[in-house]
């Protein structure tokens, strides 16, 4: 007889304890690093954006955020600003570093929508849900280096969003180059399988000239890809990083960067600071939580013969002017 009483009841004290575990769990707590309360309060913006969006997004903390997600007005939008290239320019090292400003909420995988016919298919709202939640005025970032030289990639942002902010950031030819070769040897290397050498790959053997037909030395064609994307986006759409200066002494093209997003300064040279071991520039979000970039980000290149260098820096030579005539900014490449 009690049983259907007693039904109600356990139903109701379950659906309580339910409640209270989705509704009053920090999620936050369980993130591994980068707490968004010990961040450190960025002058004027912290006023806006009180709390950074959660951002890890995969199984059941997805499903829970997104049921947070609805209460605290924490939204997926679609990318305000791509970083579209360029492969080993230092395309995470900027999308991290943008992630220090408050205002700013990055994608943390590369999403590779545009560019791949699989994920496009998919569709924009399988796009949207690749994104991190964000407050309504926060932006969102997304990185996928391989849609700078995808030919179709650049009329398919444009259909998504004629006006999205677009950033490359680019390092001198050759040794963009040489490092996205370095990339693929150590990933041969890995799986115990032998490799070319990059002289080998990169001159012609018959000719004797530069070997355009080898990925790695057509990416770093900057103008040339470039010129693409043109027959979409005014230049203005664009902004360049210098992807060698971003090693050496980040602030100042992150300065940039937020002018170019309509940010107030927001990230801080206490933000950044040079890891020796690393010998790199690392993140600091509060006096307890910093993180360096993966060990995969700063490899160690191999020596190449200098009169491919030469070669190399010759051949690329033209290109880099033309990209310095048409983007407005100068580098000091050979
Ligand atoms: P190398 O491995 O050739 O040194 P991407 O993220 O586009 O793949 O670019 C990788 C490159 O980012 C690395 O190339 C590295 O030089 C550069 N980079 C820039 N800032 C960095 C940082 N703070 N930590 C590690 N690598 C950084």
């Amino acid at each position: 007889m009690l049983f259907p009483q007693l039904a109600v009841l356990l139903s109701l004290v379950l659906g309580t304890l339910l409640y209270l575990l989705t509704h009053t769990v920090h999620l936050d707590r369980l993130q591994p690093m980068c707490p968004v309360e010990s961040r450190p309060p960025p002058a004027g913006v912290l006023v806006q954006f009180p709390f950074r969006p959660l951002q890890y997004k995969r199984g059941l903390l997805h499903k829970l955020r997104r049921s947070n997600a609805t209460r605290g007005r924490l939204i997926q939008q679609l990318p305000h600003a791509i970083i579209i290239g360029v492969r080993k320019g230092g395309t995470r090292a900027l999308l991290e570093m943008l992630n220090l400003h408050p205002a700013v909420v990055k994608a943390s995988q590369e999403v590779h929508f545009f560019d791949s016919d699989h994920n496009y298919g998919r569709g924009m709202a399988w796009y949207r849900h690749r994104m991190p939640f964000s407050l309504p005025g926060q932006i969102t970032i997304e990185k996928s280096p391989a849609y700078f030289v995808t030919e179709k990639v650049p009329e398919r942002i444009f259909r998504m969003n004629s006006s999205v902010k677009l950033l490359v950031i680019v390092r001198e030819p050759t040794t963009r180059a040489i490092s996205d070769y370095t990339q693929v040897l150590e990933g041969k290397e890995h799986k115990n399988k032998t490799y070319h050498s990059f002289e080998t790959l990169a001159i012609d053997s018959s000719t004797r000239e530069v070997n355009t037909k080898y990925k790695a030395v057509r990416t770093s064609i900057y103008a040339k890809h470039l010129e693409h994307w043109l027959e979409f986006f005014p230049v203005q759409q664009f902004h360049v990083v210098d992807g060698d200066r971003l090693i050496t002494d980040p602030l100042p093209e992150l300065r940039l960067a937020e002018r170019f997003l309509n940010l107030p300064p927001g990230i801080s040279q206490d933000n950044l600071y040079f890891n020796s071991t690393r010998g790199f520039y690392c993140l600091r979000f509060s006096r307890r939580f910093s993180k360096c970039l993966a060990g995969s980000k700063g490899r160690t290149h191999p020596n190449v013969d200098p009169a491919v260098l030469d070669k190399l820096r010759h051949f690329y030579h033209p290109f880099n002017q033309k990209f310095y005539q048409i983007t407005g900014r100068k580098f000091d490449w050979p």
